[in-house]
């Protein structure tokens, strides 16, 4: 058992996801049940570190009526790493120890850190360096944490994607044109593999599987050949010819976090150059992390959030929680941070998609 617990804090790092909102209000609830105090920490860690107002007290009305709600309360920071921290002048400079004698000074028993592989890194070396209180919570619409079955916001990412499939292929239909729609999904190509069969896309491309071009457009040719004068292809940011390297809009450093883009571009120009086809392409883009969750992302969330409180009471600290044949276990962040989730290649959902025809753009 923990001991005494009176105050906890809360946080949300890295990106937003759909669902954030839900888990917490989980956790303000089911902390309050037991007479604790919630504050939550604006920004990721930055509310702590150097904010004006960074902290917020949460009471049961503050989290009234969030569940539905996309984006995050406490608002979002990517660039908030206190062991590397942008000082501004283009340096970065490590901040962990001054946090945790913030965390301290604040009073605070507990922290829950609601974040990607990036934030719960983070939370994994305070809990190593400092024996920081810390319950690791797994949000991104990537679904690229290990460990758990599932994060909240991937479900909705899914949804939205495929909704945009499905309104693409009307577009597609009535012009004969070949639509190259980018997904996110970072190195993982979850999302990518979702939506697109979700959405009937005739191609997908993911990173785990380095695509051929030619694959793709004997697809595209075979379907033409059939009277079928139109194709969809969803390719995910991080995936990549074979024999190439993924492509960045920003390759990343001094606190920056690498961003992906531009495949979509590239994989259009080709097809159109081999094909002679009307090509266009489209990068969904933030759309995928707006809005509100899905049921599924509420649920999931709500439980984890819940489950998050449990974990302070029994005073098992650097765990994180995770969805496993759905139950919600705890595992060490150490585990649930080594290595990224990818899609294995035998999955069957892979399998799933060549038995329906899919190009995956395996030469
Ligand atoms: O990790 C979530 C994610 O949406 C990725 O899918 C994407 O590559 C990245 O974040 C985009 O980050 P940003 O909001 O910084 O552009």
């Amino acid at each position: 058992m923990a001991g005494t617990i009176r105050r906890i804090a809360v946080n949300t790092g890295g990106g937003d996801a759909p669902g954030l909102n839900a888990v917490i209000r989980a956790v303000v609830l089911a902390a309050l049940r037991r007479g604790w105090e919630v504050v939550g920490i604006r920004k990721g860690y930055q509310g702590l570190l150097d904010m004006k107002d960074g902290l917020v007290a949460l009471n049961a009305d503050m989290v009234s009526g969030i569940t539905h709600l996309g984006g995050t309360i406490l608002g979002a920071n990517n660039r908030g790493n206190p062991f590397q921290l942008p000082d501004g002048a283009g340096n970065v400079q490590d901040a962990s120890r001054y946090l945790v004698e913030r965390f301290h000074d604040e009073g605070f028993d507990a922290l829950v850190a609601i974040g990607g592989d990036g934030s719960l890194a983070i939370a994994r070396d305070l809990h190593e360096r400092y024996k920081l209180p810390v319950i690791g919570v797994p949000k991104t619409i990537d679904n690229d944490l290990d460990c758990t079955e599932y994060t909240f916001g991937f479900d909705t990412a899914v949804a939205t994607a495929t909704e945009a499939l499905e309104k693409l292929h009307s577009t597609a239909k009535s012009h004969d044109r070949v639509m190259v729609v980018e997904l996110m999904g970072r190195y993982a190509g979850w999302i990518a593999l979702h939506a697109g069969i979700a959405g009937d896309a005739h191609v997908i491309l993911l990173p785990e599987i380095p695509f051929d071009l030619e694959a793709v457009c004997r697809t595209i040719l075979e379907r033409d050949r059939v009277g079928q004068q139109y194709s969809l292809v969803v390719v995910a940011e991080g995936a990549q010819p074979q024999g190439g390297t993924p492509i960045f809009k920003d390759p990343g450093g001094g606190g920056r976090q690498a961003r992906l883009g531009g495949i979509a571009q590239r994989v259009a120009h080709a097809i159109a150059q081999a094909t002679g086809k009307e090509t266009r392409e489209l990068v969904l883009g933030h759309l995928q992390r707006g809005g509100p969750p899905t049921a599924f992302d509420r649920l999931l969330s709500v439980r984890l959030g819940a489950a998050a409180v449990r974990l302070i009471e029994m005073g098992e600290f650097g765990c994180m929680v995770a969805l496993q044949s759905d139950r919600i276990h705890s595992v060490p962040l150490a585990e649930a941070t080594r290595r990224l989730r990818r899609i294995p290649l035998d999955s069957d959902t892979l399998q799933t998609a060549r038995d329906l025809g899919i190009c995956l753009g395996e030469g």
